[in-house]
């Protein structure tokens, strides 16, 4: 009798953390270093690579991107009552950052086309509280940071970059995280460039480099100990540990060493999502990401926008069924429990909400197969509404 042999389908995942393959090597050579610990040899070829990669002068790896926005707080000098707008679809770290040092997010709504902070709306919510605005580049896309950065330097308030998703992102030929006086990268397990947990600072105004170390080193001078500058190092500011250990430094840096490789994967993998979806997203009025002609994204991730909350949550049902794994993405802040309590005051966001029901994000990582990619379109394109 013959034996029917059923081979179990995997599922297939939102996200698959990746290694280029040099991750081990770099690791070991961290060891036999013997600096395992922040600002070693492979933190200062990270700093050094990205950089020169995007012309900024001065790059701080840091722990997260939460830390890094940390460490702009701190830098802007953000003090008890002082206003901050933000988008309300953010993650959490966007605003929490500023409210640890006593800010009171301002939100703001997001364009219904680009999901960015919506700039015709900028200038209302500006009061003489304001003390920064932080725009965040979703999903790589640029924000339009011309007229961003014109309302804000008329009223003379510092722009911080959440460029959390945007790392090599262009916006009117400028990279992203280059146009704010600061701004932040993330490293964490989902985006292109990964080592785990990890993030970066970006300087570009010289005013706060000085101390940005500092803070960075627990608010002593170690670095200009370290760069022979003073005899012995102090406490001289406030600070906390933002420095990530050569360990991931070194992981970090093979997968900036394969940034090529990397973006050329994920941007094939999300222009076959956007073509061979178009007819079916058309028929069922789903909209898909637009990009701008002014900007070039960072192929972060895939998402798509259903006509209605049950179609979204009936899709994701549906994908699970057939073992896809999607998600959803940011729930309203303005609308969060923490939310309601530190805002400074009640603004509508009502693009923020509709968006937040019937986003649906498809699986997205640089090693999904050719195959595991027609699997998840035909699952989609047999979902009829
Ligand atoms: C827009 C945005 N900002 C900040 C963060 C926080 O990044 P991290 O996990 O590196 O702290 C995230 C996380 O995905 C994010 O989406």
């Amino acid at each position: 009798m013959a034996v029917l042999q059923q081979t179990a389908i995997a599922d297939i995942p939102f996200n698959r953390p990746f290694a280029s393959g040099k991750e081990y090597t770099y690791i070991q050579q961290a060891i036999e270093n013997g600096h395992v610990s922040g600002d070693g040899p492979f933190t200062r070829k990270c700093q050094q690579k990205l950089e020169q990669m995007l012309g900024v002068p001065k790059v701080l790896l840091t722990t997260s991107c939460t830390d890094a926005l940390e460490m702009a707080a701190l830098l802007v000098d953000i003090q008890p009552g002082d206003e901050v707008i933000v988008p309300s679809f953010t993650f959490v770290s966007t605003v929490n950052a500023f409210v640890l040092r006593g800010a009171r997010p301002v939100f703001i709504d997001i364009r219904p086309d680009t999901l960015n902070l919506d700039e015709s709306q900028l200038e209302r919510l500006i009061s003489q509280r304001t003390r920064a605005i932080v725009p965040v580049h979703y999903a790589g896309v640029g924000c339009e940071m011309e007229e961003i950065l014109g309302i804000a330097d008329r009223f003379e308030i510092p722009v911080v970059e959440d460029n959390a998703h945007g790392l090599f992102g262009r916006y009117r030929g400028r990279s992203l995280g280059t146009l704010g006086c600061l701004a932040t990268l993330s490293f964490h397990e989902t985006k292109n460039i990964s080592c785990g947990e990890g993030g970066a600072l970006l300087i570009r105004d010289p005013r706060y480099l000085e101390r940005a170390e500092i803070l960075r080193e627990k608010g002593t001078n170690r670095s200009r100990f370290f760069r022979g500058q003073v005899d012995k190092y102090t406490w001289v500011d406030v600070g906390s540990s933002f420095l990530p250990s050569d360990i991931l430094a070194a992981f970090l840096y093979a997968q900036l060493e394969s940034w090529e490789q990397i973006q050329c994967a994920r941007e094939r993998i999300w222009k076959h999502y956007f073509v061979h979806l178009a007819d079916w997203a058309d028929r069922l009025g789903v909209r898909l990401p637009h990009i701008p002609a002014h900007c070039e994204q960072s192929y972060h991730m895939f998402y798509m926008l259903m006509p209605s909350p049950a179609q979204r949550d009936a899709l994701i049902r549906h994908l699970k069924e057939r073992g896809v794994l999607s998600v959803f993405h940011y729930m309203p802040l303005h609308l969060s429990d923490m939310g309601r309590i530190c805002a400074a005051r009640e603004v509508a966001c009502p693009v923020t909400e509709q968006v937040s029901e019937r986003l649906i994000r498809l699986p997205f990582y640089n090693q999904l197969t050719g195959d595991d990619q027609a699997r998840i379109i035909d699952a989609i394109r047999e979902f009829r509404g």
